[in-house]
């Protein structure tokens, strides 16, 4: 049984004060919910301080960073190491996101990298995937989407691979208001996880937690998240108001 993760994605949303005033709301509503449901938040980095800082009393919520340098440390302007997110008691990272690749040119190989980097440091990777709207109506799906995990995932080890959630991001369903329909998003996470069984074992994939993101809300959580193979989402416009994002993981528990 793979228990549902959903995380919060604010993008370049929420500085320190406004993640302050998120938190404190958020997590006073929180109650039990954590019991049926992993919660992880991923503001951005200028805010990563001020969401530990408000989350002190409450470890049940994970705090995500949403990129991360693929370097050790040196000359590298503008980037952020896996040691720096350490420090500040991060748990996941987001890698490769499809507005990295298409906004910043993130490679699978440069994914691959910055996944390696942030196992060695024992952050959870957040592994992002997805096809556009030309690759989906071109029949390129399989092929986008097995090549991005095949060249993602190269010579990460299995125990590695245990600790990695992988979410699934059609990029047309991403801040477009345009859901993937569940079995649109069925059909493509039971792909993602035969070619994780491909490439390690059966056993393995079946342990895998598959998210789901693109225009997730309240409305449509339970729904996708009654497909077998969908185990979560990966969630932009949903998350950034508290009673939103408590509204959808509320759904998700009451499914269970
Ligand atoms: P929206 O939920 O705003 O469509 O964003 C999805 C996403 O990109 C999460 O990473």
């Amino acid at each position: 049984m793979r228990k549902p993760i959903i995380a919060a994605n604010w993008k370049m949303n929420l500085g320190p004060k406004e993640t302050e005033a998120f938190l404190s709301t958020f997590t006073g509503k929180l109650d039990n919910l954590t019991d049926q449901v992993d919660v992880v938040i991923a503001p951005p980095f200028v805010s990563i301080p001020a969401a530990i800082a408000a989350l002190s009393s409450n470890s049940d919520v994970a705090i995500a960073a949403q990129n991360v340098s693929e370097q050790d440390n040196g000359a590298f302007t503008g980037e952020v190491s896996t040691m720096m997110l350490k420090e500040l008691f991060v748990r996941y990272v987001i890698i490769g996101h499809s507005e990295r690749r298409t906004l910043y040119g993130e490679t699978n190989a440069v994914i691959n990298a910055k996944l390696k980097q942030a196992r060695v440091a024992n952050l959870k990777p957040i592994f992002c995937i997805g096809e556009t709207l030309e690759e989906r109506d071109g029949g390129q799906l399989e092929e986008v989407l097995s090549s991005q995990i095949t060249e993602g995932l190269e010579g990460i080890s299995e125990k590695d691979m245990k600790e990695i959630v992988v979410a699934y991001e059609p990029v047309w369903a991403i801040g477009t208001g345009r859901v993937a329909s569940a079995e649109q998003a069925q059909e493509a996470h039971a792909f993602v996880r035969s070619v994780i069984a491909g490439l390690y074992s059966s056993e393995l994939a079946e342990k895998i937690r598959i998210q789901y993101g693109g225009s997730m809300k309240a409305a449509n959580g339970a729904e996708l998240l009654s497909q077998p193979d969908i185990d979560g989402g990966l969630v932009g416009g949903a998350s950034l108001e508290p009673q939103s994002f408590l509204d959808l993981i509320s759904a998700v528990a009451e499914s269970e």
